[in-house]
């Protein structure tokens, strides 16, 4: 048989799908891949019960439902100030995984390269090699995360450099970049001349004093940056999969295009029930803040009496906990024994490193009290891992 595609050839399968089968095998509480255990809102649910046997059923509109984009609009003109037209500058998507995906294709020409902050979510290196372009690496220095600005100038001035990925609030690291960080960000694409692709699928899960700034709300930024984010956390319907990009027209033109042969569109019935979330007033979001805060604090806790050293997120709902001190050389092996010996599911912290980082796991938290106190019932037993 002829051999396989050579750009997919350096795939291997997702560590952190892979930590779920692990946590399967050992009946451990699975704290590794990132999705909710509670119940999305019941207006919501409610509504796909109703619109069953009404639908709509059949495809809607390639680049999203009309009253989807509007409603869409609304939203982010809420949040973010910005004016967004829903006709031209939004693409509903399958999630934020297929807006980044689409994102990047628009973008990017085989030999292009792109920023990639590190630690990063493990899709973009995926995204990179499907789109034909090079990932170049900053580092965000644990344990506060912060960047260089020269080592990011560095990078970013390099020949064939076409954008810079931000995922704000930060997938594992918990980072929310505040208006000054953002600021040296926006000022450096602007010199260089490069596209900012936005990750914000944890916009609303920030955690107080923090609080997310939208990259297109600076000055300069709106027409070359290319907002990606879903619904999938905000509502907790991560199985759904409804994402969208919003950009300039110019963009989303493309955008819209190269969606269309991707996936031709976001799942209809789907897109209507979940309309009734976006419509919902800042009611909801106060709550969903006080939620995470609460889930947050539970589990930082109890890790805190487990005399476990962590750092605690400013959004988005990781913890990186330091295993340092366990005496292990190889993280995935602690995260293998963790979840057999100890009973819990963890996800190597090197697999979102591009650095030689070894020493952190990521857990997540975003889980019903019962089964964040049954994880941390299992955890106070972690150290007879210790060697
Ligand atoms: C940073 C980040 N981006 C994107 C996704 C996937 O989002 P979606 O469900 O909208 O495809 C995740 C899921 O964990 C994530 O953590």
């Amino acid at each position: 048989m002829k051999t396989l595609s050579t750009r997919t050839d350096t795939f291997t399968d997702s560590v952190i799908r892979r930590m779920t089968r692990v946590s399967l095998e050992y009946n451990a509480v699975n704290l590794s891949q990132g999705f909710p255990d509670f119940d999305p809102p019941k207006q919501i649910t409610d509504r796909l019960a109703q619109i069953a046997p009404e639908g709509p059923h059949q495809y809607a509109l390639t680049w999203g439902a009309q009253n989807f984009r509007e409603a869409l609009a609304k939203k982010q003109k809420h949040f973010s100030g910005m004016d967004i037209d829903p006709n031209t500058e939004i693409v509903v998507t399958c999630g934020s995984t297929e807006a980044m995906m689409a994102s990047m294709m628009s973008v990017c020409n085989p030999g292009d390269k792109v920023v990639v902050f590190s630690p990063f979510y493990e899709n973009y290196g995926a995204d990179a090699i499907l789109s034909g372009a090079q990932p170049i690496y900053v580092p965000l220095v644990p344990p506060r995360f912060d960047f260089d600005a020269d080592v990011l100038e560095e990078a970013m001035k390099q020949p064939d450099v076409k954008a810079l990925i931000l995922c704000n609030p930060s997938n594992p690291c918990g980072k929310v970049f505040t208006y000054e960080e953002l600021k040296v960000i926006a000022d450096l694409a602007i010199k260089y001349d490069l596209y900012v692709i936005t990750d914000e699928v944890y916009e609303h899960i920030v955690y107080a004093p923090h609080k997310h700034v939208y990259m297109a709300s600076l000055p300069g930024m709106r027409e070359r940056t290319i907002i990606c984010s879903s619904l999938s956390k905000t509502y907790s319907i991560t199985g759904w999969r409804l994402g969208y990009v919003i950009a300039n027209p110019d963009i989303i033109d493309r955008v819209k295009k190269v969606h269309d042969f991707l996936t031709v569109g976001a799942a209809a019935p789907l897109m209507e029930a979940a309309l009734v979330g976006l419509e919902f007033d800042d009611s909801y979001y106060q709550e969903l803040q006080a939620h995470y805060t609460h889930m947050r604090d539970l589990f930082t806790d109890g890790l805190r009496d487990i005399g476990l050293t962590f750092t605690n997120p400013q959004g988005a709902y990781y913890v990186m906990v330091d295993i340092g001190e366990f005496g292990y050389q190889n993280d995935e092996e602690f995260c293998i024994d963790l979840a057999r010996e100890v009973g819990v599911g963890a996800v190597p912290g090197s697999s979102f490193f591009r650095e030689d980082v070894n020493n952190l796991i990521r857990l997540h938290f975003a889980k019903k009290d019962d089964t964040l106190k049954a994880a941390l019932d299992n955890l106070s037993g972690i150290w007879k891992l210790k060697k």
